[in-house]
């Protein structure tokens, strides 16, 4: 497994303690910065570790801001990322049951080392569950396509009143 990992000067501190816990656990990590603890525009990473992701270049990615925001906002502007930010290891673990997250953001001054340690460990270690999932996210890749296109979100239909709602996803889980 391959992750791309990057942070600004408020993620500096837990991205270095991250770094040491995915290469004990076999873990290849690209390191896109920041090198240190000196202010950073936060954007600037967000976009470098994106990239790799969006791309395929690294499939996987994760962040580390102050509150996990800036980071979030920046990595879902990618096309094809997915980025969670996780708070805790339900979160982690739901992110990647559901929502097949291939970016985890983490808010560096809101969690401990060791707390963000398990996050992370949670995260690598869940597998995508597919199913009704799958087509919840299919749905959103081809929001992608649609804005590429410049055509704006396109809906089928008008939104569904609450009767037809609950006809249409009868049987069909959460
Ligand atoms: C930097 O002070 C802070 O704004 C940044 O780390 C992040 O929390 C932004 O969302």
């Amino acid at each position: 497994m391959k992750i791309a990992i990057g942070c600004d000067h408020a993620g500096f501190e837990l991205k270095e303690d991250l770094k040491v816990y995915l290469e004990g656990k076999g873990v290849e990590v690209v390191d896109l910065g920041t090198p240190d603890g000196s202010p950073v525009d936060y954007p600037e990473i967000g976009m470098a570790v994106a990239e790799k992701v969006s791309t395929g270049a690294i499939p996987r990615g994760i962040l580390i801001c102050g509150t996990g925001i800036g980071m979030s906002v920046v990595a879902n502007r990618f096309r094809g990322v997915r980025a969670a930010l996780c708070h805790d290891l339900y979160t982690a673990r739901m992110s990647r049951e559901h929502n097949d997250s291939n970016l985890l953001v983490l808010g560096g001054r809101l969690l401990g080392k060791g707390i963000a340690r398990e996050i992370v460990g949670v995260w690598l270690d869940t597998d995508f569950l597919g199913g009704n999932h799958r087509r919840r996210l299919d749905r959103i890749g081809r929001l992608d396509e649609e804005r590429l296109k410049g055509q704006g979100p396109k809906r089928k239909n008008k939104p569904l009143g609450k009767k037809n709602l609950k006809r249409r996803n009868a049987g069909k889980g959460i």
